[in-house]
C-alpha cells in the first residue's frame, strides 16, 4: 500500500531563520515530511512552533526579514523554493490552496464578496491555455521531476561529501592519510555526479522527447478547436443574418450567439458569477445570489470562513492547506466547518495539510499526524499510531492537554514555555520541560527512531540504552478506556 502512494508535496531539510533585533531566530530547523494523495496531514504544536511559517514557507508568501536556510519543497517536479515568481503565483493561486485563522485578513473589508471569489477565475480565463496546459501537463511534469530528482540526488551527495570533508578537516591536523581520503571522495563524487547525469538524461531525454510530441499535438489541438468554434460562430451569425429580422431582434440574436462563443474560449463575467454562486452552495451559504452582492462585514465569523473556503476552490486545488481555521470560532461553528473542509475534501479528492494547536481537533481529521516542537518535527505516524502509540514526552504532552469530556479529568497544562528560539538549545529541545530528559538530552539531538514503517519518533528514549519509562498515566488510561470503548 506505502510504496504505491504518491507524494504530491514532499518537504525536504528545510531551514527557516528570520532575522531580527536580537539576533537570528530560527523557526523551522530541518523539517521534512510528504504528503500523500488524498490524505490529510495534520501538523500539530504549541503556539510558535513554526507550523506558520511552514505553511507560509510553501504558499511562498513570507515575512521579507525570513531567510530560507537551506532545503527544497518539492511540488510536480518544481521546487517551489525556486520557481519564478510567475509560475509560483499560478501554482499558489491554482493547485495550492490555503485558508487562514482569521477569515477577516484574508478578505478584503471593501470589496463585495462575489467580486472576490471571481476575481482569481477572471484572472485565469482563458480557455484555450487552460485547455493546453491540462493535455501537456502529465508530460511536462514527467520530464521536470526527473530533472528535478537528478539535481536533488547530487545536491544531497555533493553535501554529504562536503560534511565528510569538514569532519576530517575538523579534528585539525589533516594527515597525509586524510588528504589522501579527501581526494578519493572528491573523486568519487566526480564520478557519481558524472553516472547520475547520464542516467537521468537519458531518462529526461527521452521523456523531452514525448514532451515536444505531445506540445505540438496539444498546440494542434487548440488550434483545431479554435477554428472549429470561429467556423461555428461564423455559420450561427450568417444563420442570425439569413433570417431576415428587424433590427432589434438581430441585434439580439447576434449578442447572444456572440456570448456563446466568448463562453466557448474564455471564463465570461457570467459564467464566473454563475460557478461563483454554485461553489457558495456547495459550501453551505444560504441565500447565495443575495449573499453574492454583500460586504464581508454582513457575514457572520462562520460565514465568513465559508467564503474564504470557496474562494480557496475557485482554483480547483490540488491541495488545501488550513492554518488554525476554526481557531477564531466558536465550538458549534467549529464543528460545522470541519466538517464542512472533510466533506470537500473527499468530494473533490483534495490532499490537505491541517494545522493546528488542539490535538483534540486533530482527531477527526488526520490520517497522519505530525507534531512539531520548537521548529522541528518531533514525531510523526498515522493517527492511530499518534493516538494510542505515542513515543515523545512532548506527544504525551499534548494529549495529557486535551480536555476531556467523558472522565471530566483535569487537564495537565504542559509546564514551562517553549525556548527562545533566537537561542534554540542544544539536544532534543523539550528537554527542559520533560520530566523524562535524560543527561543525553541536553547534549545531543536526538535522531528518529523508527517505530513502524509508518511511526517515526526523535527520542532518545527509544534508544536501546534508555531506562523503560511509562507514559503519563492520565495518558495511558485515557488510551485504555477508548481502546474498550472502541470494542464495545
Ligand atoms: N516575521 C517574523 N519575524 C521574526 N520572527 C518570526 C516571524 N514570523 C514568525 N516568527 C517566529 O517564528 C516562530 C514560529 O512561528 P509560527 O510558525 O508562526 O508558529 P505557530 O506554530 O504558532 O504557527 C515563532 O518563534 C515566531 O515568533
Ligand atoms: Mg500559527
Amino acid at each position: 500500500m506505502e510504496a504505491t502512494r504518491q507524494p504530491v508535496l514532499s518537504v525536504n531539510n528545510l531551514e527557516i531563520n528570520f532575522k531580527t533585533d536580537n539576533g537570528i531566530l530560527k523557526a523551522v530547523r530541518n523539517v521534512s515530511f510528504e504528503l500523500y494523495e488524498g490524505e490529510t496531514l495534520c501538523i500539530v504544536g504549541e503556539s510558535g512552533s513554526g507550523k506558520s511559517v511552514t505553511s507560509k514557507t510553501i504558499m511562498g508568501i513570507l515575512a521579507n526579514n525570513a531567510i530560507i536556510q537551506g532545503g527544497n519543497i518539492m511540488y510536480r517536479g518544481e521546487n517551489l523554493l525556486e520557481v519564478s515568481e510567475d509560475e509560483f503565483y499560478k501554482i499558489r493561486g491554482h493547485k495550492i490552496g490555503m485558508i487562514f485563522q482569521d477569515p477577516l485578513s484574508s478578505l478584503n473589508p471593501i470589496v463585495k464578496i462575489g467580486k472576490q471569489i471571481t476575481e482569481a477565475m477572471l484572472l485565469n480565463s482563458d480557455k484555450l491555455k487552460l485547455m493546453y496546459n491540462d493535455l501537456i501537463s502529465d508530460d511536462l511534469i514527467r520530464y521536470k521531476n526527473t530533472l528535478a530528482k537528478m539535481n536533488i540526488s547530487i545536491n544531497n551527495e555533493r553535501k554529504r561529501v562536503a560534511a565528510a570533508i569538514a569532519e576530517i578537516k575538523a579534528k585539525g591536523t589533516v594527515s597525509a592519510d586524510d588528504k589522501a581520503k579527501i581526494a578519493k571522495m572528491k573523486n568519487d563524487l566526480k564520478t557519481f555526479e558524472k553516472e547520475t547525469r547520464a542516467t537521468f538524461e537519458k531518462q529526461a531525454d527521452e521523456y523531452k522527447a514525448k514532451l515536444d510530441k505531445t506540445q505540438k499535438e496539444a498546440k494542434q489541438k487548440v488550434k483545431e478547436y479554435k477554428a472549429k468554434v470561429d467556423a461555428e460562430y461564423a455559420e450561427t451569425k450568417a444563420a442570425i443574418h439569413a433570417k431576415g429580422l428587424d433590427r432589434d431582434a438581430l441585434k439580439q440574436e447576434l449578442e447572444k450567439a456572440e456570448i456563446d462563443y466568448q463562453n466557448k474560449i474564455k471564463i465570461t463575467k457570467a459564467e464566473a458569477k454563475r460557478r461563483a454562486i454554485e461553489i457558495m452552495k456547495e459550501v453551505g451559504i444560504p441565500d447565495p445570489e443575495k449573499r453574492y452582492e454583500q460586504y464581508p462585514f454582513e457575514f457572520s465569523g462562520g460565514m465568513r470562513q465559508r467564503i474564504v473556503i470557496a474562494i480557496a476552490l475557485t482554483a480547483s486545488p490540488e491541495i488545501l492547506i488550513c492554518d488554525e481555521p476554526t481557531t477564531a470560532l466558536d465550538v458549534t461553528i467549529q464543528a460545522q466547518i470541519l466538517e464542512l473542509i472533510n466533506r470537500i475534501k473527499k468530494e473533490r479528492k483534495l490532499s490537505c495539510i491541517f494545522i493546528t494547536h488542539d490535538l483534540g481537533v486533530v482527531a477527526n481529521m488526520a490520517d497522519r499526524v505530525a507534531v512539531m516542537y520548537a521548529g522541528k518535527i518531533v514525531e510523526y505516524g498515522t493517527s492511530d499510531e499518534i493516538f494510542y502509540d505515542p513515543r515523545h514526552p512532548y506527544t504525551w504532552a499534548l494529549l495529557s492537554s486535551i480536555p476531556d469530556v467523558d472522565s471530566k479529568e483535569k487537564l495537565e497544562a504542559i509546564p514551562g514555555t517553549p525556548p527562545n528560539m533566537i537561542y534554540p538549545p542544544k539536544g532534543d529541545a523539550f528537554a527542559d520541560r520533560s520530566r523524562y530528559a535524560m543527561n543525553i538530552d541536553y547534549r545531543e539531538e536526538p535522531p528518529f527512531f523508527k517505530v513502524s514503517d509508518t511511526h517515526y519518533a526523535a527520542t532518545w528514549l527509544l534508544s536501546e540504552k534508555a531506562p523503560k519509562v511509562e507514559m503519563p498515566k492520565i495518558v495511558s488510561e485515557r488510551i485504555r478506556i477508548s481502546l474498550e470503548g472502541g470494542k464495545q
